[in-house]
């Protein structure tokens, strides 16, 4: 008897779906050895009752309603994890992808391949009819993965795969499930090179429900990219808050520029360490301080930010941050260049003052960055938990 396949069908408020879904794969392997198991997040429309019901119907059908996890990556994890097959099949249970290709996506499993990828974007394959905005992301998404990194198939966001049971459990532990882009991650996770098959399809209109990606999926993708590429020197987040930074320091420049030119006055205080208040450079930092807050809050922290009124709090912890920063840069290029030097009998050039001042920079950057991250978007995630 050929050995037994497992067909992984994730579902998220699908209960129009996952009938017909699920007689569609029985019609399609009648006769062989296989399992299908349907992992739903306890959806609110109650799929999963309309599954335990095709249960009673058909002992094929199992069904892992997870209470406490969300999520399709993690979801078709939890689904391998007890998969008894030797090859697994994992598909949307929206009717959108076409289970008539399943017995080619097999036939390439037995054939050597360790992964099969049903694909929308080679030879025979369609996106159907999807909006222009969805094309166009889709399309910068495949265009950026493939700039960096050394992925060679079509569709390497593609929901529709099979792969060989010993492969997903060598490699499983190594992907990081959240969001959609499990293939992504296992195929740049492979240490070697993979054997891949691609087998085109065309990607029906979802009749039934909606689709589940929104930004949070998105920017989880993009990360996963980003890590991939440079994970080896450095974390994905860290890298955003640097290039948000870099951002901050335009967005000073430009603030700068604007009011001088509304004529903004600088100010007498009288005060002894700042006679004069130079309020467009101040007005320049204040902005730079507000851009690089929501930008970190919606992109660099996304998954604990700060939302609505909320924010207002984050945004004063930020700016108290942001102000230590101020502290520990004269505080680091004083020691290094006033006290350390001289020590080293190094010379007081400017040369050494520069490089002094660099260093006070970057250390400033990692105490913001790490009291930003275990603090200012760190309390989020003990509230939300
Ligand atoms: N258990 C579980 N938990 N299932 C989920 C979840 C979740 O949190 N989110 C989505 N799903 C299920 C849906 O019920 C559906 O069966 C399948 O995963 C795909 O979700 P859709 O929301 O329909 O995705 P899509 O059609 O917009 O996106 C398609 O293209 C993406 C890349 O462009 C899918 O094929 C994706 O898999 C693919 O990454
Ligand atoms: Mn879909």
């Amino acid at each position: 008897m050929r050995p037994k396949i497992s067909v992984l069908l994730p579902t998220y408020n699908e209960a129009e779906n996952i009938e017909k879904c699920i007689s569609g794969v029985s019609q399609i392997f009648k006769g062989l050895e296989y399992e299908i198991i349907v992992i739903d997040d306890n959806s609110p429309d109650n799929t999963w009752s309309v599954v335990e019901k095709l249960k009673d119907q058909n002992p094929k059908v199992k069904l892992i309603r997870r209470m406490t996890e969300k999520g399709l990556s993690s979801a078709i994890v939890s689904g391998m994890s007890v998969a008894e097959g030797e090859n697994f099949l994992v598909m949307d249970s929206d009717l959108q992808h076409d289970e008539s290709v399943l017995p080619q996506m097999l036939k390439s499993l037995e054939e050597g391949a360790d992964v099969a990828v049903g694909t929308r974007y080679a030879n025979g394959g369609s996106t159907g009819k999807w909006n222009f905005i969805r094309k166009s992301l889709s399309v910068a998404a495949n265009t950026f993965t493939k700039l960096l990194l050394p992925i060679r198939i079509s569709d390497p966001m593609s929901g529709f795969f099979a792969i060989k049971r010993e492969v997903f459990f060598k490699y499983g532990y190594k992907i990081n499930p959240i969001g959609f882009k499990i293939l992504l991650e296992i195929l740049g996770r492979a240490e070697k090179g993979l054997k891949v098959a691609e087998i085109p399809f065309y990607f029906r209109t979802r009749l039934h429900g909606e689709t589940k990606i929104n930004n949070s999926i998105a920017r989880s993708f993009l990360m996963t990219v980003l890590d991939l590429r440079f994970g080896k020197w450095i974390s994905s987040t860290f890298l955003i808050y640097s290039l948000v930074g870099i951002s901050g320091v335009i967005v000073n420049l430009l603030g700068f520029i604007l009011f001088e030119n509304l004529g903004v006055k600088d100010l007498e205080t009288g005060i002894g360490i700042l006679p004069i208040f130079p309020s467009s450079v101040f007005f320049g930092i204040e902005l730079s301080i507000i851009s690089n807050f929501i930008l970190n809050n919606y992109f660099t922290f996304y998954e604990t930010r700060y939302e609505k009124w909320s924010a207002i709090r984050g945004f004063i912890i930020f700016s108290g941050v942001s102000a230590l920063g101020i502290f520990v840069q004269l505080g680091i290029f004083q020691l290094l260049f006033y006290k350390i030097l001289p020590r080293l009998g190094m010379p007081q050039n400017f040369e050494l003052r520069l490089l002094c001042d660099l260093s006070a920079i970057l250390i400033a950057m990692f105490t913001n960055y790490f009291l930003n991250s275990n603090l200012t978007w760190m309390s989020q995630t003990k509230k939300r938990m």
